[in-house]
């Protein structure tokens, strides 16, 4: 089955408004001819309105970083789903590894987190992944399974298909130790397992991404594996060279 493939450029906080102008200015000619790989870069929320008006009309989609579930209320320094939508974002990055590290992002939250987004209309993209020390332990199905498990409780498994999985094992994010295919093709197949046995049809159209350290080298070695339906890019998403180079290695 195809499921077509999706790359999405994680800018985490980087790039003011200027700035941000600069990367999409020299990344749509670079990826305007990338007929049949879906594209989507996710800037920090300052720069997501300017970033919209700037990519119509091309085939780069704009993606926020987070959400907050509820549609409004006093949550201050929140964005909520339809907040998004309104400025024409078309999906949301939730899970990060580095919001459940350092802002306390849970699976209850996530829990309610992914079906405000599928109810907005927004793509979403739920990243999971295992630290160092629980790979060490031979505890990674376990871990991905208990966070999928978790995530996708509230989730009808109609829709199991619109939601997007990445792969992230936190020990590759940031570190340039990528997963080597051989972890990355169990892991996803894993995860579309997990996925399957709630849903089948589900499991089978839903797009798995890889994460960590991607980057222009590897990344036709991990989008020809079996199960992984694109990548999630960090680093290498702030070079526009770098990042149409994975965007064309899609497309094979
Ligand atoms: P990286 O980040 O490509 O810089 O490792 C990936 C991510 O955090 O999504």
């Amino acid at each position: 089955m195809s499921r077509g493939t999706l790359i999405a450029g994680n800018w985490k906080m980087h790039e003011t408004v200027p700035e941000a102008e600069q990367l999409i200015q020299a990344l749509l000619p670079r990826v305007s001819s990338l007929d049949g790989v879906e594209i989507a870069i996710c800037p920090p929320y300052t720069a997501l309105a300017p970033m919209v008006d700037s990519a119509r009309g091309s085939r780069v989609a704009i993606f926020a970083q987070n959400m907050h579930e509820s549609e409004r209320g006093a949550f201050t320094g929140e964005v909520s789903a339809s907040m998004l939508v309104d400025l024409g974002v078309g999906g949301v990055i939730v899970g990060h590894s580095e919001r459940r590290a350092f802002f306390g992002e849970t699976d209850s939250r996530l829990a309610q987190k992914l079906p405000a987004a599928l109810a907005a209309g927004l793509v979403p993209i739920l990243c999971v992944g295992e630290s160092e020390a629980q790979r060490a332990a031979g505890e990674t199905e376990a871990h991905l399974r208990a966070q999928l498990e978790a995530d996708f409780a509230a989730i009808e498994p109609a829709r199991y298909a619109e939601v997007v999985v990445a792969y992230e094992p936190i020990w590759a994010i940031g570190t340039g130790r990528v997963a080597t295919p051989e972890q990355a093709q169990e892991a996803v197949s894993f995860i579309r397992q997990v996925l399957a046995e709630t849903s089948a049809a589900g499991a089978a159209q839903a797009r798995l991404l890889y994460g960590g350290s991607v980057t222009a080298d590897n990344a036709k070695e991990l989008l020809a594996l079996d199960d992984v339906d694109g990548a999630l890019v960090g680093g290498a998403s702030l070079s526009a060279e770098s990042f149409a180079t994975i965007c064309a290695a899609a497309r094979q």
